[in-house]
């Protein structure tokens, strides 16, 4: 039987002093309201993206929703973030503005020095759905998006260009997005004859096969069962390890946040949803899911997430702690 907690501190001083103190440390959330926005952005050397007073308004039957206000965020190339909020807060919101999916009403959002206009090869998508054409196999899938970026003259203002590549060196890119999600084997079957962990592979090989600068996920592994769920998400520690993506990851779930992030953004609750904290999660790489059960640094960390969107922005949602 489990003894009290005042029974366990007695026998084990030292186990609970290091946790208190992990959870100290890994507490010591930013709070962006307090934080001068000019210095967070400063204090990133090399930035692959800015977020610059973002806001995005919807017009509604009942009038204009705020869904965002006053987003500043700037995202280090390399870095590993991740969106967390209550459900319906704008993380989606926020990540398609990033895709250039939608436009800020307000503000501005800037990718390798360029504002964001629209979408781009430089931000590779995977989306919930994984929206793939149930017509072609997963190679053609992945195939369609290598042949869009690189089998067509890539145009650099002012300068002469990068020529069409040719259909080997097309070939060659798509099996290798295959081959780094695990999916040669199914390269020619079509998405209704594989399974959902299956098939949001694809949708991560599809977006990596453009090499992207930047890759942002919505919930990629949010209908997964647990077990695909932590395949998938250590599969993605060792892609980003291999191709030093910068990657923004919208999730629900507080320990796939701490396991992949090297900063975790919370999102305040909507409407006029803005920057509630940001966390930065020093846990060295690469990480080892199981050796991080028992790290009171780790546990740390999560406890700060959980105190946060439960105490601080308390709401009945969909979050799995
Ligand atoms: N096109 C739209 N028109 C009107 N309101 C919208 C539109 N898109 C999003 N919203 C609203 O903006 C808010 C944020 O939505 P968003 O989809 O970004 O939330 P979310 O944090 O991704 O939620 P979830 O975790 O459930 O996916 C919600 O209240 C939503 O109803
Ligand atoms: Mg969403």
């Amino acid at each position: 039987m489990l003894a009290t907690t005042g029974e366990f501190a007695a026998k084990n001083p030292n186990t609970c002093r290091a946790v208190k103190a992990a959870i100290i440390e890994a507490g010591k959330w930013i709070d962006a309201s307090l934080t001068n926005k000019n210095k967070m952005a400063e204090a990133v050397a090399d930035k692959a993206i800015e977020i610059q007073g973002v806001a995005q308004s919807f017009t509604t039957p009942k009038g204009t929703f705020v869904a965002l206000r006053d987003i500043n965020l700037t995202v280090a190339k390399g870095e590993f973030v991740t969106l967390i909020g209550h459900s319906g807060c704008g993380k989606s919101t926020l990540l398609n503005l990033i895709a250039g999916l939608a436009t800020p009403t307000q503000g501005a959002l800037i990718c390798a020095n360029r504002e964001i206009k629209g979408t781009g090869p430089d931000r590779g998508v995977v989306l919930q759905n994984h929206s793939l054409l149930p017509w072609l196999t997963c190679y053609d899938n992945v195939y369609l998006a290598v042949q869009r970026v690189f089998g067509q003259t890539q145009l650099i203002k002012g300068q002469a260009g990068i020529p069409a590549e040719t259909k080997a060196k097309l070939k060659e890119r798509t099996d290798a997005a295959l081959a780094m999600v695990g999916l040669t084997p199914a390269a020619q079957k079509r998405p209704g004859e594989i399974s959902g962990g299956m098939k949001q592979r694809v949708g991560l090989a599809r977006a990596l096969s453009m090499q992207p600068a930047v890759l942002l996920m919505d919930e990629p592994f949010g209908a997964l069962d647990a077990l695909t769920r932590a395949k998938l998400q250590d599969e993605l520690l060792d892609i980003v390890a291999k191709t030093q993506s910068t990657v923004v990851m919208v999730t629900h779930d507080v320990d796939e946040a701490v396991l992949l992030s090297d900063r975790i953004v919370m999102l305040t609750n909507g409407p006029d949803a803005t920057i509630g904290g940001v966390l930065s999660v020093a846990l060295p790489r690469p990480r080892n899911r199981v050796a991080l059960a028992e790290s009171t640094q780790y546990l740390g960390y999560r406890k700060a997430v959980i105190d946060l969107l439960y105490t601080r922005q308390a709401h009945v949602g969909k979050l799995a702690a």
